[in-house]
This record gives structure tokens, C-alpha cells and sequence, in this order.
């Protein structure tokens, strides 16, 4: 039998908010215990929205209780944020998203709560005021945590309002076409004889494509046979900018889930491409993907900071470094990731990436090109990582791109940008030193 949807969302933010899980694990394993799409629809909806406005849910909550709820009942904490962001931001009537949370109360065995419960509800109905956050703290006010405003403000003295909007709104579906299989323009002429709505705003990206409405990618056009990939456009980029030739050897050295790897093999069917993840269990998708779109890797399961462990000796001409990180960039997408992601990570994190860096540059040959990548705005793991590192390695030059100029030590996408996630390049070219050329 189908379970209660707001007892599910309410779990499941429990799960991310107390018990540090991503909701990317909790959602999937909650939506396989409801029976149809629309509730498995609002169940994501649900939980995305309590993480989108969870500082501004539990303002209201203690304007309204004298105490939050502790200990076995921080669940049904949850629930009145499930119950007041319905109210608040869904098109579900009052009367229903009441009734509804308050059921829920039941089967959380909040049995002597449902009075308490229904008067918090009843009072954010009446009372639109207390949304009032123009004097409340920055972190109430954006709804991120305190310290993530800080570093964006910092690094964003113009933007990071804006920033922070972009990171508030849904994310868009991206498409990219598998230019292997058909063009863009016949795979956007079966959409559009398919009845579904989408647009190709962005030039230097032919592959991209945007619906206008979020769907079950399974059901759409050649999902089988490997006609496209779900990517956000700002990862789109990373294949153009390696410049790879059917003749090169390429490293990717932290590839799974397989998108850029992928996608890398379409533009280069017969490069030579070795695919590494540190992660075992990450690579199952790595192969799958390869297996939808009929391309072909040498795909390991080590470390990209120990090549002594799996480096077979050959030089490579291209490597891609998309490296572990914060992941800041993609909040609009995976909104739990502020909650989840702690100030002190930050340092650790940029400790591996410039270890990766460093590592695999010795695997480049020479003339060969490096793509350092992640999907943070966080200077410390983009502008501040590549300046380090020039400073390092004699034969390192920054490769300026057609979108940034050198002082910022690599293209800096923010989200909301076109539309597309944040996101970071730095194209890095290894110089043939003067006893390589002699
Ligand atoms: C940003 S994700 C890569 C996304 C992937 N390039 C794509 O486009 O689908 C970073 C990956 O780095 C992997 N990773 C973390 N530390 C690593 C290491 N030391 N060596 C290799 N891979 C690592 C993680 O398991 C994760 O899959």
C-alpha cells in the first residue's frame, strides 16, 4: 500500500537536515513507497521547497511555539515545516494542506500534538505576516547558512544577492543531443512532433537543449536508444574546451557518473579514453551510460592522486580534472547541499583537488592540454587553486578562453547565468621545456 506523502517528506528532511544524508540518497528509497507519479512528483516538490526556505520555516515555527520539538519528535519539527511551506508557497488549498499534515501528525504518533499542529497551521494561515523577514538576519532573509553568505559576499561584493535568488529557483531539464546518433536539429524535430516544448538559447553549445517543462526523461524521445543526456549546459562545456581528436589518449580522472566522459566520446568516438574514479559502486553508472550510447572506455576504479597505483606508463595528450568539490554551484539543483556542506570542508577539499592537480599533471605530455573543472563558485577551489598552482609548475601556462581573461585564472560561470548551474574552467597547456625540444 501507498504511504502518506508528508509523512515521507517529513522523514526524509529529518533524515538530511538531523541526519546529514543527501536527499539525492533519501528521495529515490521514500518515492519507491508511493504508488503513482503525481505523489512521488509531490513528494520532490515537498522536500526541495523545505530545503529552499528551511531558515525562514523555522523562524515562522518560533514565532509560533515557545520551544521547537526535540528528540523523537524532530520529525513532526519537520512536518510543520512540510505543512506551512504548502501553505506558504504550494497551490494545494488550506483547508487540504491542514487536514493533510495534520493526519500525517497521526501516523508519526504525534497523537498529542495534532492540537498544537493545527493551531501553528491555522496561525501562518491567518497571519501572512509573520513571512515579514525585511529586518530578519541574512540568513533568514536568503535562506543559506550564515557562513556561506559570507564567503559568497566576499567573493561577490556585486553579485551575491543574486546569487543567492538564482539559487532559490528550480533548475531547468538540459539535454544534450548524442551528435554520434543523430543532429541536434533532427533530435529537436522529434521533440517538437512529440509535442514537447523546448528552446536552443545558448550558440556555442549546438548540442544543448532546454525543455520548457520538467519530465520523465524516460518517456522522451530515444531515451533507449541513446539519442541524448540529461547535462546542465554549464557541463556542456567541458568537451569543447579539451579540444579532443580521435588520435589523442585522454585521462578522465574523476569521471563518474560518466557525463563528461561520455560526452567527450561522442565528439571523439575512437579517442582512447581511460575513465578513473576513486568510488567502485560510482562506476556501475559510468558503465551503464557508456552502455545507452554505444561509446567505449577503460574504466578503473583508483585514485587520481596516487598514479603510482594505476598509471601504465604513457603519457597523456588531454585530462580532464573534474574535481571533488563543495559543489556550491549547483544549489538551485540539489538545494539540501547548503545544509549539508560545512564551512570546515572547504579546506580539506581544496587540499585534494590541488593534490590531484599536481599529481596528474606528471601524466600530461607535453603540448597536451589539462581541463581543471568544478561546479563550485568558491574561489578557493577555482581562481585561488590554478594561481597556486601556476606558481608551482614552470611548464603550466593558462590558456585564455574565448569567455575570461587570465587575471581571473579561469571562466567563472554563476548560476542562473543563461540559465545554466555555476560552474568553473581553467584551461591549463603543458610547455614543451627547452630539453624536450632540443
Ligand atoms: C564532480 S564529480 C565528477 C562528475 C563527472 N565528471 C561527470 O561529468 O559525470 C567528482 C568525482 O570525483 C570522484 N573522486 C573523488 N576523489 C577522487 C580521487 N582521489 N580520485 C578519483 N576520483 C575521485 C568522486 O567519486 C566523484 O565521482
Amino acid at each position: 500500500m501507498s504511504q502518506n506523502v508528508r509523512v515521507l517528506a517529513a522523514r526524509s528532511c529529518f533524515d538530511v537536515v538531523d541526519q546529514g544524508m543527501s536527499l539525492s540518497e533519501v528521495l529515490p528509497k521514500s518515492q519507491a513507497l508511493l504508488d503513482n507519479a503525481l505523489d512521488k512528483a509531490l513528494l520532490q516538490e515537498i522536500c526541495f521547497g523545505v530545503m529552499r526556505y528551511l531558515p525562514q520555516l523555522e523562524a515562522v515555527c518560533n514565532q509560533l511555539m515557545s520551544k521547537p520539538l526535540v528528540k523523537q519528535l524532530r520529525p513532526l519539527q519537520f512536518l510543520l515545516y512540510v505543512g506551512i511551506y504548502q501553505l506558504k508557497f504550494m497551490r494545494i488549498p488550506d483547508h487540504a494542506a491542514i487536514s493533510e499534515t495534520v493526519e500525517a501528525a497521526r501516523e508519526l504518533k504525534g497523537q498529542s500534538l495534532t492540537k498544537l499542529i493545527n493551531g501553528v497551521l491555522r496561525n501562518v494561515q491567518r497571519q501572512p505576516a509573520l513571512f515579514d523577514f525585511d529586518n530578519a538576519p541574512d540568513a533568514v532573509q536568503h535562506n543559506h547558512p550564515g557562513w556561506l553568505i559570507t564567503k559568497l559576499r566576499q567573493a561577490y561584493p556585486n553579485q551575491w544577492q543574486q546569487i543567492l535568488l538564482a539559487n532559490q529557483q528550480k533548475a531547468p531539464l538540459w539535454l544534450r543531443v548524442n551528435s554520434n546518433k543523430l543532429s541536434p536539429t533532427d533530435y529537436a524535430a522529434a521533440l517538437t512532433r512529440a509535442g514537447i516544448e523546448y528552446s536552443r538559447p545558448i550558440a556555442d553549445l549546438p548540442a544543448a537543449i532546454k525543455l520548457t517543462q520538467a519530465q520523465d526523461v524516460t518517456s522522451l524521445p530515444g531515451y533507449a536508444e541513446g539519442w541524448f543526456s540529461v547535462q546542465d549546459a554549464a557541463a556542456q562545456y567541458a568537451a569543447y574546451l579539451l579540444q579532443v581528436d580521435n588520435h589523442h589518449r585522454v585521462l578522465d580522472a574523476c569521471c563518474a557518473p560518466g557525463g563528461k566522459t561520455c560526452h567527450i566520446l561522442e565528439l571523439a568516438p575512437d579517442a582512447e579514453l581511460t575513465a578513473l574514479d576513486k568510488e567502485p559502486k560510482r562506476l556501475v553508472r559510468v558503465h551503464d551510460n557508456l552502455f545507452r550510447l554505444g561509446l567505449k572506455a577503460n574504466v578503473i576504479a583508483a585514485d587520481a592522486a596516487v598514479p603510482d597505483n594505476w598509471w601504465q606508463g604513457k603519457l597523456f595528450d588531454r585530462i580532464l580534472l573534474d574535481v571533488p568539490c563543495s559543489a556550491i554551484g549547483v544549489i538551485r539543483r540539489h538545494p539540501d547541499i547548503r545544509w549539508l556542506r560545512k564551512k570546515a570542508d572547504i579546506a580539506p577539499l581544496c587540499e585534494l583537488q590541488q593534490r590531484i592537480l599536481q599529481q596528474c599533471w606528471q601524466l600530461l605530455a607535453p603540448g597536451g592540454i589539462l581541463l581543471y573543472a568544478t561546479c563550485s563558485i568558491l574561489p578557493d577551489e577555482n581562481g585561488a587553486q590554478i594561481a597556486t598552482f601556476l606558481q608551482q609548475n614552470s611548464d603550466a601556462r593558462l590558456d585564455e578562453l574565448p569567455q575570461h581573461t587570465t587575471q581571473e585564472n579561469g571562466w567563472q560561470l554563476l548560476p542562473g547565468e543563461h540559465d545554466m548551474d555555476g560552474f568553473f574552467y581553467a584551461r591549463l597547456l603543458k610547455i614543451a621545456t627547452n630539453s624536450e625540444t632540443t
